[in-house]
């Protein structure tokens, strides 16, 4: 029989790590899925088993300051509160709270050879850069494969950057069911697979959201438009984007300006209908200081409910406690379990 689990509910998982302030371009990306699908008819209530995470050991390969550290967790905590992630019908908790993570990412380093690491997108980018990196961060991908292995998760809703990720999740689980997942049947796959495999889950239309200067939306390009932000932080950030020099204008690889600002629409597009857009962007044509400030009043009227509810939960000073204390006893559970099963078909448990 299977050691797989035999719970027919589909299960979702998938997390942010509290390096900083989530922008629209995670929210759009990854979070705004997370909601929609809670309150999809066929995930809500019990129907679906879904667990918000937060990656906070993953953070600490960026963030080493305890007081910063901790202040992450807690904004991050509000954020998924504010969006709308309800802690009765979503399990949201801490990574860093339950110690099947780190366990289970050792037993998968065991079985993981350098050169695949070496081939993940995130540490090609570093190592492009020069940069140091630190062995947790070129394990990254193998405590990340623990975090969705643990919980028989089906579907990992994320943005385009975390599909690798998602595909190094599925490809260690074949490889573990392989080894440890007893006799093979006659068509080779093993009788007593261990681990579920997952499928990531992309909105194709807002896989990468451009940021301010139409490269990738990203904390590190510091081209970001926050989440939560402020009406001036909005108008700061919007007057910022960067455009062309207006209708007609010839740019220095002879491309002819035709007065549609591509940074502005594909920003304005994530929270207006292109079919309300188009007659606007055709109307003021070349005028970009009334197209941004037309994206200004859109983005506040978005952001503002969100940003007013947030401000509301942050009074409560006990809320976040209790949401990451009754999300890690309910996610330990069920992580226990399937380490349990691990450690059992490794053999050092019996
Ligand atoms: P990170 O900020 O790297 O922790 O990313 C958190 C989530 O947001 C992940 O699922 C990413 O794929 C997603 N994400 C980050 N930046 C973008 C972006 N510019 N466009 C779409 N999704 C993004
Ligand atoms: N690596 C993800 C990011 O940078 C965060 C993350 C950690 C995650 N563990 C996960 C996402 C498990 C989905 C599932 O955004």
């Amino acid at each position: 029989m299977s050691k797989t689990s035999t719970n027919s509910k589909k299960t979702l998982l998938s997390g942010v790590k509290p390096t900083g302030k989530p922008h629209i371009g995670n929210y759009f990306g990854a979070m705004k899925q997370w909601v929609d699908l809670q309150n999809n008819p066929e995930f809500t209530g019990d129907k679906a088993q879904k667990f918000f995470m937060i990656a906070d050991y993953h953070a600490l390969n960026f963030i080493q300051n305890a007081a910063e550290m901790k202040q992450n967790i807690i904004d991050l905590a509000l954020d998924y509160l504010a969006i709308g992630i309800d802690p009765k019908q979503s399990i949201i908790f801490k990574q860093s709270d339950i110690s099947a993570h780190t366990e289970l990412a050792w037993i998968f380093d065991t079985i993981t050879t350098m050169p695949y690491l070496q081939r993940a997108h995130a540490y090609k980018d570093a190592e492009a850069k020069n940069k140091e990196i630190s062995v947790g961060a070129f394990n990254y991908p193998m405590l990340m494969c623990a975090d969705i292995l643990l919980y028989d998760v089906d579907i990992v809703p994320v943005g385009q950057d975390q599909k690798q990720h998602v595909e190094y999740a599925r490809d260690t689980a074949i490889k573990f069911n392989h080894i440890f997942g007893g006799e093979k049947d006659k068509d080779n796959n093993p009788t007593s697979p261990v681990f579920k495999l997952p499928e990531p889950m992309i909105m194709e239309s807002v896989a990468t959201v451009p940021g301010l200067d139409g490269r990738k939306m990203s904390k590190s390009y510091g081209n970001t438009i926050p989440l939560f932000a402020s009406y001036d932080e909005i108008k700061k950030a919007v007057m910022s984007i960067v455009t062309d020099a207006g209708l007609g204008a010839v740019a220095a690889d002879g491309t002819v300006s035709d007065g549609i600002p591509k940074n502005i629409y594909e920003i304005h597009k994530l929270i207006k209908p292109e079919a309300e857009l188009k007659p606007l962007y055709e109307a003021n044509k070349g005028k970009y200081k009334a197209l941004k400030d037309a994206l200004v009043e859109d983005l506040e009227a978005f952001i503002k409910p969100m940003r007013e509810r947030r401000a509301l939960l942050a009074q409560d000073n006990d809320l976040v406690m209790q949401v990451l204390a009754d999300g890690a006893s309910r996610a330990r559970m069920q992580a226990e379990k399937r380490l349990a099963a691990a450690k059992q078909a490794v053999g050092v448990s019996f």
